[in-house]
């Protein structure tokens, strides 16, 4: 209610600024206590996925907080799980501004930014003084120089950092933004990636005494034939989740818009038919494998989160939907799965 209010004035300045200002906004409410009181009260609407309890089946997507700096103030939009990340081992500015943009006529948002992030011992030590108790997905990635013949001992050194910290890992291998970062998705890269990670994961399960599962997370842009052999890999080397899906390179049906054409990914209402197709297909083929899907790509209202469990995932996350419809969505997303399952039973 209060966001139908202030949004027209956060559309007003550069996108990357309103994004810091909102949430410079929020930690000052939260610090003076006063956000748990502003934000409508969470849906308690349990599930298990990936052996772990989720309050409800609504989660943030990776990329807003990146370096885990605002997980309280976060935490009062009564998410189920909060995903932080992309981060990198170490820190790195992203790419040149402006790198985020808003189409408003489309509900859509392109970004490039880049793997913008303060590096993984930050985000290590942010999450430690968060005081935060709840699911907290940390999702990792390579740094932009680092060769991708060498990407595995990227993600290896994010896993080992932030092992002990998170509820799951997820494994980002579909941002547009840093270069070849995608062809991980290939067959021989991932057969690499996805051994290197689960022998790592076991030792470390044994030295925490703690197994902390790992989701990979997928493009849009894959066709049938590259879903299936991502998803009979994925069901080999034995990873817990699917995280479907990222961003897409395809302008399908925005390019005539302003910022239509400019460089990056593009998420919200532009992205939802072609996220919930890759869902559907996956779901179809990891189906009896007991391999969860988590739904993500332009949900912006109740009906849409739906329409990602009906494709098949367990759980669902928002973003962009954030900026255009405001915090209430996490509500109506939860409720509605909420009535969705009742319905049922
Ligand atoms: C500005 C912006 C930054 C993002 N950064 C990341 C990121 O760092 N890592 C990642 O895995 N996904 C990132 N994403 C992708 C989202 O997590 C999500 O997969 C995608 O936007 C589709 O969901 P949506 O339509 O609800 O936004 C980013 C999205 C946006 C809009």
């Amino acid at each position: 209610m209060l966001y139908r209010l202030l949004r027209p004035f956060l559309f007003m300045i550069d996108p990357e600024q309103a994004h810091k200002l909102s949430l410079r906004g929020l930690d000052l409410l939260e610090n003076l206590g006063l956000l748990k009181w502003l934000m409508p009260k969470p849906v308690r609407a349990p599930v298990t996925v990936m052996g772990i309890e989720f309050p409800n089946a609504v989660g943030l997507a990776a990329g807003m907080d990146k370096n885990g700096d605002h997980i309280m103030a976060l935490s009062r939009f009564g998410f189920g799980h909060i995903e932080i990340g992309t981060v990198t081992p170490r820190p790195q500015p992203g790419n040149p501004k402006p790198r985020m943009f808003r189409l408003p006529a489309a509900e859509g948002i392109i970004n490039r930014m880049g793997f913008n992030n303060d590096g993984v011992d930050k985000l290590v030590q942010n999450v430690r003084n968060s005081g935060y108790r709840g699911v907290l997905g940390i999702n990792i990635g390579k740094n932009f120089d680092t060769p991708i013949e060498q990407a595995v001992n990227d993600y290896l050194i994010c896993l080992d950092k932030v092992y002990p910290l998170a509820s799951y890992v997820a494994v980002n291998i579909s941002s547009p933004n840093t270069k070849n970062l995608r062809q991980l998705q290939e067959s021989e890269e991932l057969e690499k990636l996805l051994s290197a990670l689960k022998s790592r994961q076991t030792e470390l399960a044994r030295e925490h005494d703690r197994y902390v599962p790992l989701a990979l997370k997928i493009a849009p842009d894959l066709d049938p034939v590259q879903i299936r052999d991502i998803a009979e890999r994925v069901i080999r080397h034995h990873f817990d989740a699917v995280i479907a899906t990222n961003t897409t390179i395809s302008r399908a049906g925005v390019e005539h818009l302003p910022h239509g054409g400019e460089m990056g990914g593009l998420s919200g209402a532009p992205v939802c038919a072609r996220a919930t197709s890759v869902i559907r297909e996956l779901a179809g083929i990891l189906h009896g494998s007991g391999i969860p899907v988590i739904g993500v790509g332009g949900i912006l209202d109740g009906e849409g989160a739906v329409e990602k469990t009906l494709a098949g995932a367990q759980l669902v996350q928002v973003y962009s939907g954030l900026v255009y419809r405001g915090p209430d969505l996490v509500r109506d997303c939860a409720a509605a799965l909420q009535q969705q399952r009742a319905n049922h039973i």
